[in-house]
């Protein structure tokens, strides 16, 4: 067992991590000076004393056909019940209950990629039509009702928020499919849920091409099929209205086109189904470390009511605020946080079709001055990205932020920086939004007008939520004592998904069985909610997340996170971006490589390499010193833009890197393994 500073026996868990602590801003007074939060006692209301009844807060943002009875029923744990007796419609709640005072104001805007195209406004009076003539349409047409599934397999445009809120409305069960994924991907998707109906679109742009979509479905239908899920009906919309931007033919009684069928429903109306707020409103399909991917279940009312309070407290959502989460609606991220939560709030909300560092890194900022953009939300992928090539960018247009967000994976305090500096100008308040999937809403974050900031922590619990840390044995850690360990939820909260779809057994097994106290206990505080991530809690009370408990390398009995390591890579400052990767050492049992790509105009040298390596050393220690620094042309990513550390790491241990063309960039794979 390794040893800590103190001489003690600490076990694995336990072993300090070697960040610095980082300094701390205010938020703006302009900021707090118009913030829907700014009352300090909000984390009193919220705490535990107030528990569970403290979510009313959150329930009653929104319109309800018959109130609760039950604010939370705990007598089949891990199975708990929201706001049980009461009735509501999502899209009711998104749309309708919007129209008297808001009904000329926009929705939803649509920026297509290319920019000679027109962005197109759409009010909440013109979604209100055409969610409820869609809506007609999976009725009438489809067949479709409560509690069937169906697969949208979409890409960004207003569509895809459209047949959501038809289908919330109705209380069919939309299980939406990130349009970066495969066919096959879509397929398994399909057959899991039970789906019948396959909504897709005939194409979209990215990074300059009209991709065709449709050919997806195609192979979406026939491996279904062959795993024993027929799909009876494609519903295909258009890119362009009225015109078939694909080259793969309709297939004869299965394929529609949307816009040859919507006519037929010109104008109808389909009153909102009063769901129960257990229904289940959809399914967000997430993969796990091991087998198929699993669909996290979220329910109608709890769900809702969780988004849109946390809309309203971290976001900052107001009704008058133009609101912009680059993220894909494919994710959680969108759901919650582009379409169901801002909506709720009669937010203007931008869909973006296309790729941010395309045709240049200053897209998005074009986007934010031309729409008056006030709040901005993104990932650390694209942070770096955007930093990497167009660092001076954001200087040179005029628009105003507010408030902007950072999720998705650990920020590098050097990158948070950038983003605040340059890209908020210094006058936007960040949070950093720690959450998943299966969590539906936020768990860690600051609330931007109480809270100070700190680069590359989330912050302390969000109000409702009550972290831990927890070693592998379950006994806590002490608080603030900025030692790694296992983060958990000590308390269910609405947002949280309902079951794994059609797998209770693996829901229990993955997030309660490790550190449940009493599995017949039916008190909640028996039940924590392990997520799976490494974090430290510092005095102040604010969390650190070092990443999923996998990435972590071992270095000579030494626990490092590779999100340390590559934080301390980005402060070179010719890098662009890093990533870590463990390879085998007969030594050390592991060795850090550190994988860099450079900013432009900026050539590789062995320089450079010896300052990365000379850097992690000095900012972590000599157990830091990477077993080799390569410099590549780019980072072999996913579609979602994660870096595939898995490949770097069979590149650097000389094993095969398995199948890469699912990749975004297959081609930077070959261009690596050339630098062995
Ligand atoms: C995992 C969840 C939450 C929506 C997008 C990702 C990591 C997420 C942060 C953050 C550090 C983060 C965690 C988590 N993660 N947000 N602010 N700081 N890490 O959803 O695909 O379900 O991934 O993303 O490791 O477990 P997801």
């Amino acid at each position: 067992m390794p040893e800590d500073k103190s001489g003690e026996n600490v076990t694995e868990a336990q072993i300090a991590v070697h960040w610095k602590e980082e300094e701390t801003y205010a938020p703006p007074t302009s900021f707090i000076a118009q913030a829907n939060m700014t009352d300090e006692d909000v984390l009193e209301r919220f705490g535990e004393q107030n528990f569970p009844n403290c979510f009313k807060e959150y329930a009653d943002m929104l319109d309800w056909y018959e109130y609760w009875t039950k604010t939370l029923d705990t007598s089949k744990p891990p199975f708990w019940r929201w706001f049980v007796g009461g009735k509501l419609n999502a899209c009711y709640n998104c749309v309708d209950r919007h129209l008297p005072k808001y009904k000329n104001k926009t929705a939803l805007h649509f920026v297509p990629e290319p920019e000679n195209e027109a962005i197109h406004h759409m009010t909440y009076q013109e979604l209100y039509v055409k969610v409820n003539e869609f809506a007609m349409l999976l009725r009438d047409f489809c067949g479709l009702k409560r509690g069937d599934r169906v697969t949208l397999h979409m890409p960004m445009t207003a569509e895809l928020p459209i047949t959501m809120l038809a289908c919330a409305r109705l209380g069919i069960i939309h299980s939406q499919v990130f349009s970066g994924f495969s066919g096959k991907a879509c397929a398994d998707r399909i057959v899991d849920s039970g789906s019948h109906v396959l909504i897709t679109e005939d194409a979209y742009y990215r990074s300059g091409k009209l991709l065709d979509h449709k050919v997806k479905a195609d192979i979406a239908v026939a491996e279904a099929e062959k795993e024993g899920q027929k799909v009876d009906k494609v519903l295909i919309w258009q890119r362009y209205p009225g015109k078939y931007s694909a080259k793969t033919p309709l297939v004869e009684g299965r394929d529609f086109i949307v816009n040859d069928i919507l006519p037929k429903y010109l104008g109808a109306k389909v009153e909102p189904e009063k769901m129960n707020s257990e229904d289940v409103l959809f399914l967000m399909y997430t993969s796990g470390t091991t087998g198929k991917p699993k669909g996290a279940q979220h329910s109608t009312g709890g769900y809702m009511a969780y988004v849109t309070g946390t809309s309203k407290y971290i976001q900052d959502i107001h009704p008058e605020d133009v609101y912009w989460c680059m993220a894909d609606i494919g994710w959680i991220t969108g759901h919650s946080y582009i379409v169901y939560g801002p909506l709720a709030l009669a937010a203007s909300s931008v869909i973006f079709e296309g790729v941010p560092t395309y045709p240049d890194a200053g897209r998005p900022w074009r986007v934010a001055e031309e729409l008056d953009v006030n709040i901005f939300h993104t990932s650390p992928t694209a942070i770096r990205a955007l930093r990497r090539v167009g660092p001076d960018e954001p200087a040179k247009y005029n628009y105003n932020f507010k408030h902007m967000t950072t999720v998705g994976e650990p920020i590098e305090p050097e990158v948070w920086r950038w983003y605040y500096n340059v890209v908020g100008k210094k006058k936007a308040v960040i949070v950093d939004t720690w959450w998943q999937t299966e969590t539906g809403g936020f768990l860690c974050s600051t609330v931007p007008a109480i809270h100070k900031m700190k680069p590359g922590s989330a912050g302390p619990g969000v109000p409702g939520i009550y972290p831990e840390i927890l070693d592998d044995n379950g006994q806590p850690l002490p608080r603030g004592s900025n030692k790694a360990g296992n983060i958990v939820i000590r308390n269910p909260w609405p947002g949280l998904m309902q079951t794994i779809w059609h797998d209770d057994e693996r829901f229990v097994r993955q997030y309660y069985e490790r550190y449940c106290a009493d599995k017949n206990s039916t008190d909640w505080h028996d039940w924590p909610y392990f997520a799976g991530d490494g974090a430290v809690e510092a005095p102040d009370g604010y969390f650190r997340i070092l990443g999923r408990i996998d990435d972590v390398i071992n270095v000579a009995g030494h626990r490092l996170g590779t999100k340390e390591l590559e934080s301390a890579a980005l402060m070179v400052p010719e890098i662009g971006e890093a990533a870590v990767v463990p390879v085998p050492d007969p030594i050390k049992g592991r060795l850090p490589h550190v994988f860099v790509s450079l900013k432009p105009g900026i050539q590789a040298s062995k320089e450079i390499e010896q300052k990365v390596s000379d850097t992690l050393a000095a900012e972590i220690g000599p157990i830091a010193k990477p077993g080799r620094v390569w410099i590549v042309p780019d980072m072999p990513k996913t579609r979602s833009g994660k870096i595939m550390r898995r490949v770097l790491a069979a590149v650097a241990s000389g094993q095969d890197t398995g199948d890469t063309t699912t990749l975004a960039n297959p081609e930077v794979v070959e261009k690596i393994k050339s630098l062995a």
